[in-house]
Order: C-alpha cells, then structure tokens, then sequence
C-alpha cells in the first residue's frame, strides 16, 4: 500500500499525510509532476525518521513531457524537486499528447541505464498499448496503475499484470470517498466492524499482483493502513467481485491534462 498524493486544492497537507503515512508503516508513496505535489513529497521524505533507502518514490512523467528530451529533463526536475538522488519508480501519466512509443520508452530506457530511475512505470494504458511499449522495452516494466476499485474491476489488466508479472497498482481505490456508500460494502465493513473504504482496500489487496495509492489525511491514513489486517471472507470477495454495475471516474472530461484527447481505453 502507497500513500497516494493528488491533492486538488489544499497542497501543502500533504506534507503532513506522507509524515503520517510514513510514522505509521507505509513505505511508498504515489505523486506525479502533474499533481504538483514532489516538492511536498520530498520535504515529508528529508522530515522523516524513515531511511530513504526503505521508501518507494514513485512518480508519473506528465503527457506532455514524454517527448525524449523533455522526459530527460522533466525528470531531471522531479529529483530536484523530491531531492532524492534516484526515483524508485517513474511512471509514464498517460500514453497521451507528446507520447511516442519509441522515443518515450528510449528516454526512460536512458534514465534507467543512467540509474536515475530504478524502475519503469505505466499508467493509464490499454492492454494493446501496453502490448506494444512491453515489445519495445528491454527492461520489464514493474507496475501499470489504472483507476480500480468494486466499481472498476480491471478483470483483463490483472489478468495481463499476472501473466506477464508487474504489479497492477489501482488509483482512486476509494472511488474517491465514495465506497463509504455502497450499499454491499457497508454490509460487508458492519459484519467486520470496519469501514466500507477498509473492505474495499482489502478487497483490492486480496488479489494476487495488486498495490494500492489510497489518498488520505488525517485519521484515515492509520486506518487504510489497518485495513491490511482485515481479512475476508470467500464470500464477501465474491459479492464485491459480483457487483456488476460499472463507473469509471477519471475520464476526459474530469482530467484538465488531457481532456482534448480520447483516453487510451476509447480506442479499444
Ligand atoms: N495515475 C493516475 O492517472 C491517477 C489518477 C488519479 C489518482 N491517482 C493516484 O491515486 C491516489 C488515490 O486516488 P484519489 O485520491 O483520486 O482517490 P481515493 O484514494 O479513492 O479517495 C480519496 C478520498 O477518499 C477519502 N478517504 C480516504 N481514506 C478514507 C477512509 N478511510 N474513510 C473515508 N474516506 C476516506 C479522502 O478523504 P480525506 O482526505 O479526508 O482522508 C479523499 O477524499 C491519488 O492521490 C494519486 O496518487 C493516479
């Protein structure tokens, strides 16, 4: 479980919730040159009792920066502002905008042989755009993070994640906040004496190859952390997996980064 750090309004509480996050256990924690958040993320990091070298950096290269040059240098700026000297994970945001298969892969490739990046990341693709950057790599990629949670089940990108071994990292775990009123879910926390967003962590966390990046302030850090405690029955994993009405709440529209492009998953 990663701290997830998309922060709309209200930045500077990130600080606090990475500092939370990391005094309680977590040790990996999601942001993106989009979220503006790195500076916030790096300042937690230099304030924390926790070594660096036990902590996941992950963070997302922005559509459009994927262009060779600008991937070298964006990045470049992204150590600068996490002021660690080597990401541990860095995710293409999207396959969007400057994105080009080849020149993007080749720059990431070159931060990876530089040992600027310890890992390569995907985000937001399909499974055929996944196909084609995984035929261009020569170096596996480690995780591919989609939105996911009992709304948005991703059977065919885990089954993907699974067959070719990279961790499916699900974004928007809470569909944000909203799991608190899924009517399944409150049945299944109330039986536990948990939270719904605690069922819904636990259900993501009992698949085999998946991660999740709740984002949380305050109480809720401690609590999602618990969650990794909480154990479900057959049964409850077989309602949830049930539910068959689908939302997906990052699309177009909702994403002032890409919203004049189709996203990857309208072309297929
Ligand atoms: N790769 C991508 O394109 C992409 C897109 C979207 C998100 N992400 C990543 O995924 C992370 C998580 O997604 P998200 O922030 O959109 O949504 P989320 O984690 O599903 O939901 C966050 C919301 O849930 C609330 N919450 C957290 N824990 C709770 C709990 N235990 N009980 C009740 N409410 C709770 C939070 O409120 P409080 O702040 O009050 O705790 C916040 O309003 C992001 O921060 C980001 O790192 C990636």
């Amino acid at each position: 479980m990663g701290i997830g750090t998309w922060y709309p309004d209200q930045r500077q509480r990130c600080v606090d919730s990475v500092l939370t996050a990391l005094g309680h256990g977590y040790r990996h924690v999601d942001t993106a040159q989009q979220y503006d958040t790195e500076k916030y993320v790096g300042e937690a990091i230099q304030r924390s009792d926790v070594p660096r070298e036990e902590i996941t950096v992950a963070t997302k290269v922005r559509p459009s920066n994927l262009s060779y040059d600008r991937v070298l240098e964006s990045t470049k700026e992204s150590l600068d502002a996490l002021g660690v000297e080597t990401i541990d994970l860095l995710y293409v945001h999207y396959p969007l905008k400057a994105y080009d298969v080849e020149e993007t892969m080749a720059a990431f490739t070159e931060l990876y042989e530089q040992g600027l990046i310890d890992n390569i990341g995907l985000s937001n693709y399909s499974i055929p755009l996944l196909d084609e950057a995984m035929d261009v790599l020569d170096v596996p990629v480690f995780a591919h993070q989609v939105e996911m949670h009992p709304l948005l089940q991703q059977q065919h990108l885990l089954e993907h994640a699974r067959k070719h071994d990279y961790w499916l990292v699900a974004y928007r775990p809470l569909v944000g906040g909203k799991v608190m009123e899924m009517p399944a879910l409150i049945d299944i926390a109330e039986k536990h004496d948990v939270t719904p967003a605690q069922v819904s962590l636990a259900w993501l966390l009992s698949k085999e190859r998946v991660a999740v990046v709740p984002k949380a302030t305050g109480d809720h850090v401690a609590a999602n952390w618990d969650a990794r405690q909480l154990e479900l029955t057959a049964d409850d994993v077989a309602r949830i997996d049930a539910i068959s009405r689908e939302e997906r709440t990052v699309t177009r529209e909702s994403s002032v980064m890409i919203h004049d492009e189709p996203m990857p998953w309208e072309e297929t």
